[in-house]
């Protein structure tokens, strides 16, 4: 039994991955904003049997309580850390806001990055996980989201080369990265809030295919249960696991 530590668990994929491991018999921690969001998903996971669901309210774009969360890492116990939480903004760069940038380089960069190397330092030599979740747009950009696109390359640059560093130094610590496609969550309404887009007149909108987050998130457990570094939804939908994209080069002898 794994003690599964998820953020962005109040909604959407989070909740979803929630309630996979629940269903495996795993303990969880969960972590969001929206207290009765995970108060009504801790009982709904214990009624159903799950063995234990204890949740925490943390605002990750708040790099104090983003470091307290780290620092309690060794005391919670965590053997599983999913960073999932993470928000986009549907726009063009420069009608991106300051303050909408820095919440996005907040919460899908700082907060994942504190958390994935604090929990590398306490675990790198223990059978533990960590996945983080990215996106299609952590490898290639796309239309009005440059922004979003970029704080994830972020994520799956740091993701990719912790897995090597851990694998090059045959350590039992594992890193995997998640690149879903599009997700019927609140996600994509919450990037759209304010957006200067005429959202009516984009060709298109309409053929985009989605994933549900329960869909999504059995997808993210095939991830969990392989030996592959990313699991990458493709622009067909498929899913793919592979060893993935970014390799780290030699400084010495000029190897990149
Ligand atoms: N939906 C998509 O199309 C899509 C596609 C590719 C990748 N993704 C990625 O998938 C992940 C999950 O997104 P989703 O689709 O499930 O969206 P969602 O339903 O909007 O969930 C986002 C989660 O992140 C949490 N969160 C956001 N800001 C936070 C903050 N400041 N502090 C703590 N928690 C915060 C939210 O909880 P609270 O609001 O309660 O804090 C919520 O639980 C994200 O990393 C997203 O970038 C989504």
């Amino acid at each position: 039994m794994a003690n599964v530590m998820i953020t962005g668990a109040s909604s959407g994929l989070g909740a979803s991955l929630a309630k996979q491991f629940a269903a495996r018999g795993d303990q969880l921690l969960l972590i969001a904003r929206r207290e009765l969001l995970l108060a009504e998903l801790q009982a709904e996971l214990l009624a159903a049997g799950a063995p234990s669901v204890e949740f925490r309210v943390v605002d990750l774009a708040d790099e104090i309580q983003v470091q307290q969360l780290a620092d309690d890492l060794p005391k919670l116990g965590v053997d599983v850390l999913i960073n999932n939480a993470g928000l986009g903004h549907w726009d063009l760069s420069w009608n991106t806001s300051s303050e909408m940038m820095r919440t996005m380089i907040a919460v899908n960069m700082s907060a994942v990055a504190v958390l994935s190397l604090a929990f590398s330092q306490i675990k790198h030599e223990q059978p533990a996980r960590l996945i983080n979740v990215a996106s299609g747009a952590g490898y290639a950009l796309f239309e009005n989201s440059i922004p979003y696109s970029a704080s994830k390359f972020f994520v799956t640059a740091l993701t990719e080369g912790i897995s090597q560093e851990l694998s090059t130094n045959k350590l039992m610590m594992r890193a995997q990265l998640l690149a879903p496609g599009p997700i019927a969550t609140e996600f994509m309404i919450n990037a759209m809030q304010g957006s200067k887009i005429d959202m009516e007149n984009v060709q298109g909108m309409d053929k985009i295919k989605f994933h549900t987050p329960e869909q999504m998130a059995e997808l993210a457990m095939q991830l969990y249960d392989s030996d592959a570094v990313v699991g990458a939804v493709q622009g067909d939908m498929t899913f793919e696991l592979s060893g993935g994209l970014h390799k780290i080069g030699q400084l010495v002898g000029g190897e990149w």
